[in-house]
């Protein structure tokens, strides 16, 4: 084995040469941008990929969440996860509506339906869960929930294409999902994201919202910006998709093998999958301290092997932007999980020294 740095992910990239044959289109045509017709053909080959009705392709997945709080017109409160990117967090402050924490379950690091109702005000508009590292919510408590106290639902669904629950995409649940396809992700653009909804006049708004407000007659009409995807990124989205199961049934097969490795060591402890298929994109390991922790990375580091702190910290401990609001599950989970390196074409002799290292520092 060379050694070769090992990060914690890699893109899942297409053959270069399948790209290149995408792009001369592009240049051909000389368009760039403008819901080009790589856009319309990337959302519509998503839409029969998902089984999903209709997939709005944008610049990235904190727009999308943005947009998709735009287009429900939310103003208030949002019940959402500490245990998160704090690009969750900061779509819903940049709508102008306040986030409000929820604990999470210790197992299956989402955020804990059992905590939601205790939160609800008479401020309350929606629940914005994240299905973390693409494990499935259980989304009929989140959802009776929500029809109980009149509230909408997001799913920041950034983790979770590719995850499933009773047959249907993660991505087809709530009033709108919004998903990611940067560069770290199981597909692709780059940069790119996208709000999936089953409701089409929704739909519609989301692409006037992403076109800076306009109608077809170039009126503005909604409350928009720009959060267009250019035909260069729907390119590359287009040559990965061909991959994408391909990428899936790697990454599943990845994690049972670093899975079946590592469950001999009984100092760790796992995500838990209690709803639906997950689609198995991160390989999230909890130690027993925080000083485990660091022991094991630096272990990794000095064989040039570089795993992430992620989620971490909580994110309702960002005291410089948000109000402190105690989440202890959150924040205790956060100093001990360390995500693996997982990737497309990660070798599996890697994986087995990653799990040797790790064996053998804490055995
Ligand atoms: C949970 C979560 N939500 C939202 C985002 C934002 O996605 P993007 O980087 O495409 O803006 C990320 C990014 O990794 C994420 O992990």
């Amino acid at each position: 084995m060379d050694n070769k740095p090992i990060y914690v992910t890699m893109p899942s990239l297409a053959p270069l040469e399948e790209f290149n044959e995408i792009l001369k289109g592009v240049w051909d045509r000389g368009i760039l941008t403008h819901n080009g017709p790589l856009v319309q053909q990337f959302e519509k080959d998503l839409c029969k990929k998902l089984d999903v009705p209709h997939f709005v392709a944008v610049t990235n997945g904190t727009i999308a969440i943005q947009m998709a709080i735009k287009a429900l017109e939310l103003k208030g409160e949002i019940i959402t996860t500490p245990f998160t990117w704090i690009a969750t967090v900061s779509a819903i402050m940049w709508e102008g509506c306040t986030p409000v924490f929820c604990d999470i379950d210790p197992g299956t690091l989402n955020i804990d339906p059992s905590k939601i109702e205790a939160l609800i005000t008479d401020k309350t508009v929606a629940i914005l869960p994240v299905h973390v590292f693409g494990n499935p919510c259980d989304v009929d408590a989140i959802k009776a929930i929500a029809d109980k106290h009149g509230l909408k639902v997001i799913y920041d669904a950034a983790h979770a294409i590719g995850s499933s629950y009773k047959g249907k995409s993660m991505l087809a649940y709530g009033d709108i999902s919004a998903t990611s396809l940067h560069a770290t992700k199981l597909l692709n653009t780059a940069e790119g994201g996208g709000c999936i909804t089953n409701d089409s006049a929704l739909a519609e708004k989301l692409k006037r919202i992403r076109f800076f407000g306009h109608n077809d007659v170039k009126d503005i009409v909604e409350d928009g910006f720009n959060g267009k995807m250019t035909e260069v990124h729907a390119a590359l989205g287009i040559a990965n998709l061909k991959y994408y199961d391909e990428v899936l049934a790697d990454r599943k097969e990845k994690y049972r093998i670093y899975k079946n490795l590592l469950s001999k060591n009984n100092s760790l402890a796992f995500q838990t999958h209690c709803v639906g298929e997950p689609n198995y994109s991160y390989f999230p390991v909890i130690f027993d301290s925080e000083k485990i922790l660091i022991k094991v990375e630096e272990k990794l580091n000095q064989n040039n092997i570089y795993p992430r702190r992620y989620f971490y910290p909580s994110v309702n401990t960002y005291t410089k932007i948000i109000d402190y609001k105690t989440c202890p599950v959150s924040e205790e989970i956060s100093r001990r999980i360390l995500c693996l390196p997982l990737y497309w074409k990660l070798k599996i002799n890697c994986i087995e020294k990653v799990v040797l290292i790790i064996n053998n520092t804490i055995f």
